[in-house]
């Protein structure tokens, strides 16, 4: 059967409109929309949705394997990103455990990934990416981190081939996760991790945990060395920052 795709102008939330009709969707549909009215990141915070000069991107997927494999699959979807973005001609796009896009150490787009399903069951999963293509700074009221748009990078790209280019890389990627798990996408995300062998600080609620950066382990979970000791961290509530 042909996958779909929606175009929407104006929508609450890319990811909502999925999660909304996800009885009736197969692996691989996908929707995306010129504005947000409630675009949203990880933990209930707000993504800046402005019109028209953005993308918002959303793809429903059903994993067999259940919903502890949905980590993994977020940190398969950044490797995803960013190589698309690198052969669209944004050379320098590296990716941030476990979510995130950046561009000269800036945020430059970002990854949502909501799941429904018990353990042993299969999962189903909307895979939401919000990138900032074009976004001006009076149109953001971001606060707590440095973003980057690629038109400020230099770099423009036709909005409906990254597009196409997106989907259709999820579309071939994410089968091979599912058969092979994180194994053949550690070393490329060694490649691209934005903080590897850098100087960190892992935020967990009020408390800091300073260490070096030293990759992703098999799991996907972040490996901080303190002391010349190497432990992975995993967890939704984890924030990475330089020091
Ligand atoms: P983490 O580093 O753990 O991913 P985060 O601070 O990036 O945490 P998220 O929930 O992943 O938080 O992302 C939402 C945050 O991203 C917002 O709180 C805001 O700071 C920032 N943000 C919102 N809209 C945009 C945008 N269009 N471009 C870049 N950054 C944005
Ligand atoms: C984050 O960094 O916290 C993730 C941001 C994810 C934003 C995208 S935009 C398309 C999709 N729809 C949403 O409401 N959120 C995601």
């Amino acid at each position: 059967k042909e996958k779909r795709l929606a175009v929407i102008p104006v929508i609450d939330s890319t990811n909502q409109y999925l999660l909304e009709r996800m009885d009736s969707l197969q692996s691989g549909d996908a929707c995306v929309a010129e504005y947000q009215q409630a675009g949203r990141g990880r933990r209930g915070r707000q993504w800046f949705s402005p019109f028209g000069s953005n993308l918002y991107l959303s793809l429903y997927w059903r994993l067999d394997q259940g919903p502890m494999a949905a980590m993994g699959l977020s940190l398969v979807i950044g490797i995803v990103i960013a190589e698309v973005l690198q052969s669209l001609g944004a050379k320098d796009v590296r990716v941030k455990w476990p979510n995130d896009l950046y561009l000269n150490d800036r945020k430059l787009a970002g990854i949502l990934v909501e799941l429904t399903g018990k353990t042993g069951d299969a999962a189903q999963l909307v895979i939401g990416a919000g990138i900032n293509l074009a976004m001006r700074s009076p149109d953001a009221g971001i606060v707590n981190q440095g973003w980057i748009n690629l038109q400020e990078a230099g770099v423009n790209v036709d909005r409906n081939t990254l597009t196409a280019h997106l989907i259709n890389n999820m579309r071939e990627s994410l089968p091979i996760f599912e058969r092979e798990g994180l194994a053949p996408f550690i070393d490329r995300w060694s490649e691209l991790d934005n903080f590897i062998n850098r100087p960190v600080k892992l935020l967990i609620g009020d408390k800091e945990i300073p260490g070096i950066a030293r990759g992703i382990d098999q799991q996907g979970g972040l490996i901080l060395e303190q002391d010349g000791v190497r432990k992975s961290w995993v967890g939704g509530e984890i924030s990475l920052r330089p020091q």
